[in-house]
């Protein structure tokens, strides 16, 4: 088969976990006989650098016309004190709202091997393989109006959802939790929002539509309270966007690292766009340490729900357990008694495991 894949590296280890993405493409490329094409383009910080603004229209549209799109990371101090629209963070919400991905699926498995690297008890976590169904296009991050009010002291972010918004993601989180151990668990703050309680309403109305799945509603409080003290109590969580973002970097402790948790970001109809739930790390940026695995995962999931080329997104997540079950490990996974490797010498790894 023969596809084009747009790359947007971004800013910070974004380049760097992108080139790991790449080198393994490229593996499954020559081991599958695939023609993967690749091409790059500015997103974020540097595309305000070279271009005035962190979204350039050529972007968008070489996103628009790719088989499928991978996402580094944005964002760096560099920009912090920019103004709103031209943040680097600003940049990865346009590219999500132009492409209309609305669900954003984080999953989180461990690997038996780093049981050990999560500082919860093995116990507790042993077993734990959870599908985050995060909606992606809605709520408090495209509030209208936002802004600062009264000489700035007073703000305005205002949580707006529509009902179809609600039913397509939890539409897809039903239909996930289908092909998995059939539960789903629907996060909201339904006591308090009364986006949560139209929220709750749906996920009620449409369980009719899946009778084979069994449902729970848990407060978010409570949930990031439950997913690290019975995490395998969950299959799959469907929840908005803000509750989302922060409940899938909780959960990541559960892998070892925030450095392993992939993302699929899915339209209804379109071009899907994979990356890693993780930022651009300034603080290691440059170094040549970050896990490149989070990105190289995501290419799997990429292969696997855009090209539907389940046995190389397999053998991709097969060749990370056999490197992981050798003991190598990168910085951010704690092994005292491992060998550590930086970036290029993990992937190199991975690349090697996939050949073998
Ligand atoms: P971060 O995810 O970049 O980093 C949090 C911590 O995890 C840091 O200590 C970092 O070193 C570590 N970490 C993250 N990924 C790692 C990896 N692959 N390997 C090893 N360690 C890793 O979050 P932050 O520091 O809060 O944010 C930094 C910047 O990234 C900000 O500008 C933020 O807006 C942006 N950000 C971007 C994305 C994205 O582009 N998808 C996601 C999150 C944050
Ligand atoms: C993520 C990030 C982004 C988000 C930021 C950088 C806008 O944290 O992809 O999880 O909050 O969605
Ligand atoms: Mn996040």
């Amino acid at each position: 088969m023969s596809k084009h894949i747009v790359l947007l590296p971004g800013d910070g280890i974004g380049a760097e976990v992108i080139r790991a993405a790449k080198d393994i493409l490229e593996a499954i490329g020559n081991k599958y006989n695939h023609a993967f094409n690749f091409s790059s383009y500015d997103i974020g910080g540097i595309a305000i650098d070279k271009h005035g603004t962190p979204l350039p229209e050529e972007t968008v549209t070489a996103c628009k016309e790719a088989d499928a799109v991978l996402l580094g990371a944005v964002g760096g101090p560099k920009w912090d004190n920019n103004p709103s629209d031209l943040r680097p963070e600003r940049g990865l919400l346009g590219i999500r709202k132009a492409l209309d991905l609305y669900a954003n699926l984080r999953p989180v498995k461990g690997f038996a091997k780093l049981l050990h690297a999560s500082p919860l008890k093995e116990f507790i976590i042993a077993g734990s393989d959870l599908l985050i169904v995060r909606e992606l296009t809605g709520g408090l991050y495209f509030g209208e109006p936002s802004e600062r009010r009264d000489n700035g002291n007073a703000v305005i972010d205002s949580l707006t959802y529509t009902r179809a918004e609600i039913e397509r993601i939890v539409d897809k989180a039903f239909q996930s939790a289908q092909l998995r151990r059939k539960h789903l668990t629907s996060v909201d703050k339904a006591n308090v929002l009364e986006s949560s309680k139209l929220w709750r309403e749906i996920v009620e109305e449409k369980k009719s539509e899946y009778p084979d799945v069994t449902v729970n509603h848990v407060l978010v409080d409570a949930a990031a309270m439950k997913l690290i003290t019975n995490p395998t109590d969950f299959d799959v969580i469907v929840t908005e966007n803000m509750f989302g973002d922060i409940l899938s970097d909780e959960a990541s402790v559960l892998t070892g690292s925030l450095g392993m948790l992939p993302s699929a970001s899915l339209a209804e109809d379109g071009v899907g766009l994979y990356e890693p739930a993780h930022g651009s790390a300034p603080d290691i940026a440059g170094q040549g340490i970050a896990n490149p695995i989070a990105m190289i995962l995501s290419a799997a999931m990429m292969l696997r729900y855009s090209f539907g080329m389940d046995a190389e997104a397999q053998a991709i997540e097969e060749a990370v357990e056999t490197v992981l079950n050798k003991d190598y490990h990168t910085a951010d996974l704690k092994n005292d008694n491992g060998k550590l490797v930086g970036t290029e010498e993990m992937t190199q790894l991975i690349v090697d495991a996939i050949q073998a």
